[in-house]
Formats: structure tokens, C-alpha cells, sequence
């Protein structure tokens, strides 16, 4: 019996485990219930009285020192383990991939306008979303009952504070040509892009909050062969070198003459399709010379001084450039449709 416990604690002393499944069958195989320490402590009973207290003691010491032995074996193997995870991480490895925001192609867009104007001497101006009846109307010439004014088309602030004048939403951008004009001495060179507000329904192609860039040029002999080789220059570097413009002769308060600007329907070049009504152009700006009125009523004096102005939808512009055929997509914020613009900057 002796002998038999010395063989035992020799092997105790020798155990060795790389892993804690190795521990486990250590366990199992010396110390559970019909392992072989266990069943020595059975073999206890024909121990003859004189040795019971050595073997006794012997036993008991084997049982702990493989117990023992069995814990320090599994607590350096989960230490190392811990110790493995707190590694270092490799330096040189590939970053995890971390998604990239995108502009959105409204501002994409507005950006290239504003690039484009500003080589060619255009700087920014812009004016407050909510105007009063004077820069959005008045001084830009609509008469009293002209139905741009009407409840229809715009909304009005709660103006009972405000004393008579009307507050309203801004209906476009050309009020800020007004403030440009009533603030600065020609030459005048300026685009002013910013959101403006209309009362209509929503649809694919109309929204009651979009975006316009205005543009106004004021200085000594300046023509409409000015204007329209400007507009022409910017069609040219917006939309490509292929594209032409025709203009057609029309009407606004605030220009005269007045004129709308067509280019060739980027998606069908010309030859007709759905977007351009088969007729091949599609209309993108309305502009024309500021009319003398206006100038004095911004106190330039209209008889040393002449300019051109123009005023285009932003919104517009972009879906005919990305050929994007729902208005409404731009509002929506669905990542669907933002993400493919992560290649346009
Ligand atoms: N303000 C006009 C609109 O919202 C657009 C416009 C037309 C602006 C002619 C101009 C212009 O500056 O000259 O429909």
C-alpha cells in the first residue's frame, strides 16, 4: 500500500496539462469518485491496524497534495489565457472598415455652383429664410394684387406683433438680390443660395420647401450678351461641354427684359424623351435685366448703372444631372438613396 501511494504521488508531482481539458481528465482520473485516489481510501479497510495511522496520513497527504496540484495547474492555464487576450494587437493589420458619411447631392450640387461662379469673380451672399413683404415683393416690383402674393403661394407669419408690414416665408431667393443691392456699391457680382418656402402640395415634382440659387451681376454697360454667355459658361462646366441652351423670352416683375433658359435634355441629348416632354430641351432658369425700378429702389442709380440677374431650382438642376425622377427622394433621407452619392464631392 505504501508503495503503491509513493508510485501515486510521483505521478502528481509529474503531472503536466497544456490545456484545461488535460486538467479535467487528470481530475476525473485521480480524484472523482472511482478514481484512483478514492479507491485507495476503499482499499483502506484491510490495512492492518499497525500501519492504519501512517497509510492513514499518507493517503490524506496524497489527496490534498493532488488536489492541490490539480487547482495550480488550472489557475496557470487560465491565467495565460487572460494574458492572451490582453496581447498587443497586430499594428500592421488592415483597419476594420468604418462606413464614410456622404454629402448630400443637394449640397454636393449647390457647392459646384457656387465653385463655378467664383472662378468667373461671383462671390456668396445670402439673406434670412423669413423676409418681409418689401425684399420679397415690393422692391422687386410685384404690384399689389399680383398673385404671387396670395395665400396660395405663400406663407405668412403670424405678423400680429410686426405693427402693418407682412412677414413672410420667403417665396424665393431674389429677395436676397435686393439686400445685396441695398447693402453694396457696384460692381456687384454675387450668387446667393439658400431655401425658400411655398405653399403647394407635395408631389415627384413640387415640394413646399426646396432651394434656388440666385445670381445678379450690377456694373457699368453690363448687357444681356453678358448674361447669356455667363449662363452659357456655367451650363457648359455644370453639364457638360455638349450641352446648348436656347433662351425664350418671358416675364417677371423684376427683369426686363425677361427671359427662361432651356439646355439640351441630358438624358435623351436632345432627340425626345419623358423628361423633356419629347420636345428635347428642358426649362432650368428664369433671368433676365434687372429692371431699372428695381435698381433705384435699391438707390443704384439705374441711368449709370445696368445688371442681369437669374434664378434657378436647385432641386431641379440635380435630378437632371443624377437623373433622379422623384423630387421627394431628397427629403427623405433614406440611405438607399444617399449612399449613391458618395462618389460625387
Ligand atoms: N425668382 C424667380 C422664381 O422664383 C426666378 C427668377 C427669375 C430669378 C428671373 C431671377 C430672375 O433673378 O431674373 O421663379
Amino acid at each position: 500500500m505504501k508503495n503503491k501511494i509513493d508510485e501515486i504521488l510521483r505521478q502528481v508531482d509529474e503531472f503536466k496539462t497544456d490545456s484545461l481539458e488535460q486538467v479535467e481528465e487528470l481530475r476525473i482520473k485521480y480524484l472523482s469518485k472511482k478514481g484512483i485516489i478514492p479507491s485507495l481510501f476503499s482499499d483502506f479497510k484491510d490495512v492492518a491496524a499497525e500501519e492504519r495511522k501512517e497509510i492513514g496520513m499518507a493517503l490524506n497527504e496524497l489527496k490534498n497534495k493532488a488536489q492541490d496540484r490539480i487547482n495550480l495547474l488550472k489557475e496557470e492555464l487560465q491565467s495565460l489565457s487572460a494574458g492572451q487576450d490582453k496581447k498587443i494587437p497586430d499594428l500592421s493589420m488592415p483597419a476594420d472598415f468604418t462606413s464614410l458619411g456622404s454629402r448630400h447631392p443637394l449640397s454636393i450640387v449647390r457647392r459646384q455652383i457656387i465653385d463655378i461662379f467664383a472662378r468667373i469673380g461671383f462671390t456668396v451672399s445670402e439673406g434670412p429664410e423669413i423676409e418681409n413683404d418689401w425684399h420679397n415683393f415690393s422692391a422687386l416690383n410685384f404690384p399689389e394684387e399680383h398673385p404671387a402674393r396670395d395665400m396660395q403661394d405663400t406663407f405668412f407669419v403670424d405678423d400680429s406683433a410686426s405693427g402693418t408690414e407682412k412677414i413672410a416665408l420667403r417665396t424665393h431667393t431674389s429677395s436676397v438680390q435686393v439686400r445685396v443691392m441695398e447693402n453694396s456699391k457696384p460692381p456687384i457680382r454675387s450668387v446667393s443660395p439658400g431655401r425658400v418656402f411655398r405653399n403647394e402640395a407635395i408631389s415627384a415634382r413640387a415640394h413646399c420647401i426646396f432651394h434656388q440659387v440666385e445670381g445678379l451681376y450690377v456694373d457699368h454697360n453690363v448687357s444681356f450678351a453678358d448674361l447669356k454667355q455667363t449662363l452659357y459658361y456655367f451650363v457648359q462646366e455644370f453639364f457638360g461641354k455638349d450641352t446648348k441652351v436656347r433662351f425664350r423670352p418671358s416675364y417677371f416683375p423684376f427683369t426686363e427684359p425677361s427671359a427662361e433658359m432651356d439646355v439640351t435634355c441630358m438624358i435623351c441629348g436632345g432627340a425626345g424623351c419623358k423628361i423633356c416632354k419629347n420636345s428635347g430641351w428642358v426649362e432650368i432658369l428664369g433671368c433676365g435685366m434687372v429692371d431699372p425700378q428695381v435698381l433705384e429702389n435699391c438707390h443704384i442709380d439705374s441711368n449709370e448703372y445696368t445688371g442681369f440677374a437669374f434664378g434657378m431650382g436647385i432641386e431641379r438642376i440635380t435630378m437632371l444631372k443624377f437623373q433622379i425622377d422623384d423630387l421627394r427622394l431628397f427629403f427623405e433621407n433614406d440611405m438607399r438613396f444617399l449612399k449613391q452619392f458618395e462618389a460625387a464631392h
